[in-house]
């Protein structure tokens, strides 16, 4: 299960990943925002986060309009490693090496095709482990009690 959310500056943009995640049958979660109107992504991000650190969902795809705002909010929650993506080599290797469990996309940087693009190569890379597993742990641990 995939937890979704944007603010006003991703909206429309999740709306084309959505139709993506439909055509390749992948289950999701929409946390909002629920139209272009415009809100504070903290609120939207948070809840998303915090489905993915409770084991309700797997993985997560945030978008603003940088998406940093988006990745600055998700790293707070336990368990969460969010990364901002613009390219597809990043998007494959903060799967292999880091294990990211969001990714972070600006709508107003990214063309919609190349942001495709990017989300299945995030969800269709799997973790390396072996020693990056041990550098994922070592992101893990310092997570604030
Ligand atoms: C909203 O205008 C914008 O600040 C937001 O979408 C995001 O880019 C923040 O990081």
């Amino acid at each position: 299960m995939i937890a979704l959310a944007c603010d006003h500056g991703g909206y429309e943009l999740m709306q084309t990943v959505k139709e993506n995640l439909d055509k390749r049958n992948q289950k999701y979660k929409d946390f909002g925002t629920y139209t272009s109107e415009s809100c504070d992504y903290p609120e939207i991000a948070v809840r998303a986060a915090r489905a993915i650190s409770s084991g309700e969902c797997d993985k997560g795809i945030f978008i603003c309009g940088t998406g940093a705002g988006m990745s600055m909010t998700a790293n707070k929650i336990r368990g969460i490693r969010a990364a901002v993506c613009s390219d597809v080599y990043t998007a494959e290797m903060i799967r292999r090496h880091n294990d990211a469990n969001v990714l972070a996309l600006g709508a107003r940087i990214l063309p919609p095709e190349l942001a495709i693009e990017i989300v299945g190569v995030f969800l269709d890379t799997g973790f390396d482990g072996g020693r990056h597993g041990r550098r994922v742990e070592m992101i893990n641990a310092l997570d604030e009690k």
